[in-house]
């Protein structure tokens, strides 16, 4: 089954689709040190540059399409702007996508969407009501949606995503995958013998550790068996409140990008090129989709492809 992946970021989407058996022939991302993460591990086939600037007709033929489209636009710390912030016009240029195929008698039996869980109620749940309604009476997919936590995968990270995932065939049965028991904790991912930098300084510390105020108030806490959501701008540290510190020889320290591609899903074959900076790894495994719940899914929509006899 061939994908078309779109904002693949370092993979973490198409790592779970390729482990379910989808071939991907073609990938994009604007991000010049995601590319390169992501050509190491998975090969040519990934464009870099702006979506918005590619011709469709490079494109090449393709069943399913996949990604995880930029979340600022609809995620709570953000703005809130939603369709009105040119990251969250992506989504048009992704239905501009499916509609350039259905022309072309070409119409992708499968669309796989990933954002983030407040998608749904961002601007009175209106932005997501127009989403489905594009996919479903505009470009006329049969259209399922969840939100689903990383921790119900095997990882032990909290990381709530929502999840869309579309059929051409109107007979297409789907269902979204169960949970299944967490057998690990965050310590179990942890790495030992890691470098001093990544501890904390006497003089940050209680910064680190203070509580979060006004709107953002929330417990400090380190320590924890079940990571807090990693985001794209762990190089910043922030506070114990919104971010993951751990102990370890009696200091605290922050989480290195092995133990954030880790809570992640992806396993430690998973190469990171030379010289690319901690800064870059950070964002992109903050960024990715987690491989256990993108493999999980993906194993659903091809036995819901098979059903139909759409699997090839
Ligand atoms: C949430 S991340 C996707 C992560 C990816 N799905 C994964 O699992 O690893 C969104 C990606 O969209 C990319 N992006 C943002 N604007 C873009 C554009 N105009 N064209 C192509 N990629 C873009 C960003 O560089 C980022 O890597």
């Amino acid at each position: 089954m061939k994908v078309l992946s779109l904002f693949c970021g370092a993979g973490g989407l198409d790592m779970g689709f390729k482990k379910a058996g989808y071939d991907i022939v073609w990938a994009n991302d604007i991000d010049k040190y995601a590319v390169k993460t992501y050509q190491e591990n998975f090969g040519n086939h990934v464009v870099l540059g702006d979506i918005n600037t590619i011709p469709l007709n490079s494109l090449p033929d393709f069943d399913v399409l996949i990604g995880g489209f930029p979340c600022q636009p609809f995620s709570m710390m953000g703005q809130e702007k939603g369709f009105e912030d040119t990251r969250g016009t992506l989504f048009f240029r992704i239905a501009e996508i499916i509609n350039d195929r259905i022309q072309k008698g070409k119409k992708p039996k499968a669309v796989v969407l990933e954002n983030v869980r407040t998608l749904r109620t961002h601007d009175k749940g209106r932005t997501f009501k127009r989403i489905v309604s594009i996919l479903q009476d505009n470009l006329g997919y049969k259209v399922y949606s969840t939100v689903l936590n990383s921790a119900d995968f095997g990882v032990p990270q909290k990381r709530q995503r929502m999840y869309i995932v579309c059929f051409a065939n109107e007979g297409a049965d789907f269902e979204f995958p169960g949970k299944v028991e967490l057998k690990k904790t965050l310590q179990d991912e942890l790495e030992i013998d890691v470098p001093d930098k990544y501890f904390l300084s006497d003089k940050i510390i209680p910064t680190i550790l203070s509580n979060g105020t006004g709107g953002y108030y929330s417990k400090s806490e380190i320590d924890l068996k079940i990571a807090r959501p990693l985001c794209a701008t762990m190089m910043k540290m922030h506070r114990a409140c919104q971010d993951n510190y751990v102990t370890q020889k009696g200091r605290i320290r922050r989480l290195t990008p092995r133990e954030c591609a880790r809570l992640q899903g992806f396993d430690d074959t998973f190469k990171f090129p030379k010289g690319m900076s901690d800064s870059q790894l950070y964002k992109q495994f903050g960024n990715a989709v987690t491989v256990n719940v993108s493999e999980a899914v993906a194993d659903k929509v091809k036995d819901a492809l098979i059903r139909t006899g759409e699997w090839r």
